[in-house]
């Protein structure tokens, strides 16, 4: 396994791969990996020639409260995993190394990104489509796999590549989640026992607005939402959003809608959780 700084030997090295006719895969992520990762480099692995993950914990995509200082980081374990996972390449910038220090250019995407995360965080979608836009500049994969544990950043980061106009196909992998039902995140790390346990409450409440509105229709939707709030705020959680969209516009479902992006981020502690269900409407 090929392990790359910086940005000048990745770029010559993934132009010397196109060059060669080689399919690449690339996973982007922020280290810390989990076997949610493993799912999205074993989709890549399937399909691509050479497997290309980066690791690089993004500042521009945290705020000046959030966790970026504290940000889980193990290199050797992320190491040891891709090795076990036959990732051929990893891209692990320090710092300083993934932008210049005088750097004035943003991409930003203006219409899906604005509710849920977006609307808490508001550097949060503008850092992530930028990072994503150099590493696609720098990798030129031919497609590139991201989470539906994430389902807003995907959609943002498909309308991106739609609008910009990048030759790089995106693959949307299954959320993975611990046998207890929690959405596997490199943020779990910071839940106590106690937490973690009343954490399980987003998805069974979650779960619940989706068996409701699958058996009795979107007119239930509200009334569904409601009890999840409920329920969740009776686990100890903070409620960021419950809510629900129309997952191709991200905005409020109307007759037409096709299928529902039920969404939380909730806080249990310190720590900020995201899951979600999509709910295919009849
Ligand atoms: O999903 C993540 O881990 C990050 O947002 C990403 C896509 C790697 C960009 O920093």
């Amino acid at each position: 396994m090929k392990i790359f700084k910086t940005r000048r030997e990745l770029q010559q090295f993934a132009l010397e791969l196109k060059r060669s006719g080689k399919t690449v895969g690339f996973v982007p992520t922020m280290g810390y990996l989990h076997a949610g990762h493993m799912s999205l480099i074993d989709i890549a692995r399937e399909k691509a020639d050479v497997v290309i993950v980066s690791i690089f914990v993004n500042p521009t995509q945290f705020g000046p409260t959030e966790d970026l200082d504290r940000y889980p980081r193990d290199f050797e374990r992320d190491l040891a995993m891709c090795t076990e996972h036959k990732v051929d390449v990893i891209f692990a910038p320090e710092p300083g190394e993934m932008y210049n220090a005088d750097s004035s250019t943003w991409v930003e995407e203006k219409k899906l990104s604005g509710p849920l995360c977006g609307a808490s965080r508001p550097c949060f979608y503008r850092g992530v489509t930028t990072v994503v836009s150099k590493l696609f500049n720098l990798v030129m994969p031919d497609f590139a796999v991201f989470g539906w544990k994430d389902a807003q950043q995907l959609l943002v980061i498909k309308r991106m590549v739609r609008d910009l106009d990048f030759p790089v196909e995106i693959i949307g992998a299954p959320l993975v989640r611990d046998t207890d039902g929690l959405a596997l995140s490199s943020r779990n790390r910071y839940l106590s026992d106690d937490e973690r346990t009343r954490a399980l409450a987003i998805h069974r409440n979650l779960l619940a607005v989706r068996e409701k509105v699958e058996a009795d229709g979107a007119s239930v939707l509200e009334s569904a939402l409601a009890r999840a709030r409920k329920g969740i705020e009776e686990s100890g959680g903070r409620i960021d959003y419950v809510t629900a969209l129309d997952v191709d516009t991200m905005e409020e479902p109307v007759s037409g809608t096709k299928a529902l992006l039920v969404a939380a981020a909730v806080f249990y502690g310190t720590t900020r959780l995201i899951d979600n269900e999509v709910v295919e409407l009849k």
